[in-house]
């Protein structure tokens, strides 16, 4: 029978079989414990908001991505193509008088329309967190340490822990009074790597912008900030004269340094500091860091987050704010890659198969019974045979079958079989929950 169009997915889109769900609830069950552990509480915000949320700050990428649409009354709406503005903004309306710092989490589906490939999906899972209050190092050392740990917690390994500062570039861009056009252009030159691949074109977008200063220097500092190699301290000594002129550049870098020993203190030791991390999002203002999965293909950043200014933009007082988002999918999909999936969760305790008519509705009193205990039973409803019964007992992972007859039932005991090892006997029926309960 052909396939008419209602059966097939929207592009971009996933159903999960139940082995997969459980797959997810496994690692999200990891990410909610560390949340409680690092002392973060769950917030839910809609799954649409009014288009504007988005549009302001969000950056080139995101707007050009987003699933707009206007509503009955004519409303511009869109669904979130990612949840730290909708946080910000209940912040910013309810929030804002509470005790600081807030620490918030959440684990949501966003929606972004691009071109699906793996690891890349139109509608994907985000687990997130917003700490609102403090502008401290330590504050966004900790928010890379939480993020560190949840990924840890997930089982993948080999994990890229990037650490840079945007404040760096936006220094350099204030400096040179650029616009924002020009900004984009030449941060994403930055962020593909590529300022020393394409010198000329970095030198065309800087070109009305110099007003006078030699490009060199700027060029060969763009360059080093792109390659990720220097470190912060030859950057420092190998550019000092131009850092001269730029001191918000310098005390970005100190920003980064102190952050880069808190979190060391905090025992992450792997984190590689890298000024060509630039991010996505426009809303970054100073420590950005992202997470690379060896095990995925070119989609593989499988988290990132930063220091960020959005409250004022929603009409809030100025405060610091620090957060990232995991690619839930993209662990998942790493998880698989790597062999690490979590194992399969707890099957069934029993399967109960009445033989004969008159011991099928003592059976269900007996799964009452024995689901009440906190046993996980099922009964069957085909009305099977009992060699049916425990083909299907076996498929759906059960520990134990209890054949229920109806001459057992009159003396009191049932039958359970083993189905791992295959051993059978008579158990009288109130053991019964103890016997299902043993190994
Ligand atoms: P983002 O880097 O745009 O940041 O997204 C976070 C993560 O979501 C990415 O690292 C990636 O793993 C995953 N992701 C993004 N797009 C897709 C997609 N189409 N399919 C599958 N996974 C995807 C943010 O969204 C910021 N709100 C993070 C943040 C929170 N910054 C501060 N607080």
């Amino acid at each position: 029978m052909a396939r008419g169009p209602s059966a097939q997915r929207p592009k971009g889109t996933r159903d999960f079989a139940p082995d997969e769900m459980e797959r997810r609830r496994a690692v999200e069950g990891r990410f909610r414990a560390l949340a409680r552990g690092f002392g973060y509480r769950e917030v839910q915000t809609p799954t649409f908001e009014h288009l504007e949320l988005f549009t302001s700050k969000s950056g080139e990428g995101v707007v050009k991505q987003l699933y707009a649409f206007k509503d009955k009354a004519d409303r511009d709406l869109t669904l979130r193509p990612e949840i730290t503005a909708p946080v910000l903004r209940f912040y910013v309306a309810e929030m804002a008088m509470q005790p600081k710092p807030l620490k918030l989490f959440y684990f949501g589906n966003c929606f972004r329309y691009e071109e699906p490939q793996s690891g890349r999906y139109r509608e994907f899972w985000q687990f997130g967190t917003e700490l609102i209050g403090p502008e401290t190092p330590e504050a966004a050392a900790e928010s890379v340490a939480f993020a560190h740990a949840c990924l840890a917690a997930s089982g993948l390994q080999g994990l890229e822990l990037r650490v840079g500062h945007i404040g760096v570039l936006k220094a350099l861009a204030r400096y040179l009074a650029m616009d924002d056009g020009a900004r984009q252009k030449l941060f994403a030159l930055v962020d593909k790597r590529e300022v020393q691949a394409k010198r000329s074109e970095a030198e065309r977008i800087l070109g009305p912008f110099l007003g006078g200063r030699a490009a060199q220097p700027l060029l060969g500092f763009l360059e080093d900030l792109s390659e990720g190699a220097k470190d912060r301290p030859t950057i420092q000594a190998e550019h000092a004269a131009l850092l001269k002129e730029l001191p918000e550049v310098g005390l970005a870098l100190d920003s980064l340094g102190k952050t880069m020993e808190f979190l060391r203190a905090m025992g992450v030791q792997d984190a590689k500091e890298d000024l060509g991390v630039v991010r996505g999002l426009d809303y970054y203002t100073g420590v950005v860091f992202e997470f690379h999965s060896p095990d995925l293909g070119a989609e593989s950043q499988v988290c990132g987050g930063g220091v960020y200014a959005l409250a004022e933009l929603f009409g809030g007082e100025p405060v610091g704010s620090t957060g990232f988002a995991i690619g839930f999918d993209r662990v998942l999909l790493a998880l698989e890659r790597s062999g690490r999936s979590p194992p399969p969760a707890k099957g069934l305790d029993a399967f109960i198969a009445p033989i004969g008519e008159p011991a099928r509705p003592k059976a269900f009193a007996l799964a009452a019974q024995l689901r009440a205990q906190g046993l996980a039973v099922d009964v069957d409803l085909m009305r099977r045979g009992p060699s049916k019964c425990l083909d299907y007992a076996n498929s759906v992972g059960a520990r134990k079958v209890v054949l229920l007859g109806s001459t057992e039932l009159e003396r009191g005991v049932a039958t359970v079989k083993d189905m791992a090892s295959g051993q059978q006997g008579e158990v009288p029926l109130e053991g019964l929950a103890e016997a299902l309960r043993a190994a």
